[in-house]
């Protein structure tokens, strides 16, 4: 049965990027039986300056009806002034409340080929594999009450409600419980027990949920420590597991590792592995526009839906294989180059990975 994609490119390199992922899918499509059909909608400040919210109503319920949605990036200076309440990032968080994405998986894996690319030693990072599970419809994102407020003395004063239910906790617990037992059988859960009892509960949730899963090694470890540790010795990671903010943060570390924040994928699934996928970098609004972003985590994602969603492992597996092929060619982005290599463009990039499949 055909399965419907539907395609958000969003802002600033999103379009560039997400163009490329769609020439890999296009080409799937032709030669390997790829049975789906693509359609293209707006998100973020797209959205914004085409309906005046960054997620239209229409929008939403496309992406309730559709099978996966591969996502481009949004947010860029211009729309940076707007009211809190429709800026781009709103119309993200959007579809993945909406949606009930709640499993964010961020591989942080290092291609070999790229040893040389990370700031940090290639013995610190050479054979990384690291997966990120963040929680992503709750926590100090979308927590109540929010706002900023005038207090009596006329000073304002912002604040954010950082909250996790049971149920949300576990849940996740079971989604990183379960990809840990697909790999190395260990766990890290990463929190700030010390001082958030938020967190603590966090702690003692996964301690319980753990029962469940005998064969997995735990451990729990503050995020200012996880922080340090995944610079010092990231290789002693195979799972992590942590909330909204401390998985965003923690992610865009991860990302330095594998040689650029420009290669790192990421699933958004639901209950029943519906999900959205996106590179896990911003919009660059600093190089839109130039053809110089670099494609590949936003391939790598489209990897991820075939793996998750689309329920075809072939195709991830050949798609993952192209790009490590293109990088044997020495082919770089201007993020991943250095001396005595290639340097491409984002649509030579993706040109060179449908070759390569
Ligand atoms: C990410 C991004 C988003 C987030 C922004 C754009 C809202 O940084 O996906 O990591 O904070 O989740
Ligand atoms: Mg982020």
């Amino acid at each position: 049965m055909t399965q419907e994609v539907l395609i958000l490119p969003g802002d600033g390199i999103g379009p560039e990027i997400t163009a490329e992922a769609v020439k890999v899918l296009e080409a799937l499509k032709q030669n390997d039986n790829l049975d789906i059909t693509m359609t293209h909608d707006l998100v973020g400040g797209a959205a914004y300056d085409a309906h005046g919210v960054p997620l239209a109503e229409e929008t939403l319920e496309k992406a309730k009806q559709s099978d996966a949605i591969l996502l481009g990036a949004v947010g860029g200076y211009q729309w940076e002034s707007l009211d809190i309440s429709v800026r781009p990032e709103k119309g993200l968080l959007a579809l993945r409340s909406n949606l009930e994405l709640f499993a964010n998986l961020r591989p942080a894996y290092l291609f070999p080929q790229l040893a040389d690319a990370s700031t940090l030693k290639p013995e610190v990072v050479a054979g990384l594999d690291i997966l990120i599970v963040r929680e992503l419809t709750g926590g100090i994102y979308f927590g109540q009450p929010r706002g900023i407020r005038t207090l009596e003395n006329g000073e304002r004063q912002g604040y954010n409600t950082y909250v996790y239910s049971e149920s949300e906790i576990k849940r996740i617990a079971h989604v990183a419980f379960e990809a840990a037992m697909k790999r190395n059988k260990k766990l890290c859960s990463v929190d700030k027990a010390n001082v958030l009892e938020v967190t603590e509960m966090w702690r003692e949730i996964v301690d319980e949920v753990a029962k469940e899963y005998p064969e997995v090694e735990v451990q729990h470890m503050y995020v200012d420590n996880a922080a340090m540790q995944l610079v010092l010795n990231p290789k002693q990671f195979d799972v992590m597991v942590t909330g909204n903010m401390f998985g965003d943060i923690l992610s865009d570390e991860a990302s330095m590792l594998t040689g650029s924040i420009g290669m790192l994928a990421s699933a958004s699934l639901d209950a029943n592995n519906k999900g959205m996928y996106e590179p896990s970098h911003g919009s660059a609004p600093d190089i839109a526009g130039q053809n110089i972003a670099n494609p590949l985590a936003t391939i790598l994602s489209a990897a991820m839906m075939l793996r998750y969603s689309l329920n075809r492992e072939d195709l991830a597996l050949k798609i993952e294989a192209a790009v490590s092929k293109v990088l044997d060619q020495g082919l770089r982005t201007g993020d991943i180059w250095s001396e005595g290599l290639t340097k491409v463009s984002t649509s030579e990039m993706g040109d060179a990975v449908v070759a390569s499949l």
